[in-house]
């Protein structure tokens, strides 16, 4: 009888253990250290084949991104100088070129910190995948590049 006592207690204790431990590891399996580092590679590196940054910077003014992307506010949407540099530490293991294009597609996969899910979520509508190509090609080549209308190499 006892004996049955103690193994039943020890069943219960070893459920409350399985139960705690998979309420405590779920949400680390959805953090940024589970972003699968293929996200995206085989599209991006199809589209950036032969991209025009010339033609991606024509395309960003063409669907006017820089109406949200003003370099000199930053209120609306963060800007595109340095985005580049800043592109490469957004979601690692993503590479620059893979964020990009994920923030292109589907803008509130990730949300800049500071800044609302605002961006128009139409964008893999809008542009083909080498449109989509070219601007990341223009971003990617922009260190301390500008991008917003009218306003070009400002010193900020
Ligand atoms: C209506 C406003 C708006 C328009 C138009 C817009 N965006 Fe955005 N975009 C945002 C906002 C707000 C964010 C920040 C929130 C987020 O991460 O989605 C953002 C984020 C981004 C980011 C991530 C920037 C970073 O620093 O990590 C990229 C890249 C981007 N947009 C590219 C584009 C491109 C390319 C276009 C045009 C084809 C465009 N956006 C048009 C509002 C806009």
């Amino acid at each position: 009888m006892e004996v049955a006592l103690t193994a039943a207690l020890l069943i219960i204790v070893g459920i409350v253990f399985a139960v705690a431990f998979v309420a405590t590891s779920t949400p680390e399996a959805t953090t940024s250290s589970s972003i699968d580092p293929q996200s995206y590679a085989t599209e991006v590196a199809a589209v950036l084949i032969g991209a025009s940054v010339s033609e991606g910077e024509a395309l960003i003014e063409a669907n006017q991104c820089g109406v949200c992307h003003v370099s000199w506010a930053g209120r609306v949407a963060p800007s595109f100088v340095g985005v580049a540099d800043r592109a490469v530490t957004r979601r690692p293991p993503l590479t620059a070129a893979q964020y990009l294009y994920e923030s292109i597609i589907s803008p509130g996969a990730y949300l800049v910190e500071g800044y609302a899910n605002a961006m128009p979520a139409n964008f893999a509508d809008r542009l083909t995948q080498a449109e989509i190509g070219r601007i990341i090609a223009y971003l990617l080549s922009t260190p301390g590049g500008i991008i917003g209308g009218d306003v070009r190499h400002s010193s900020s």
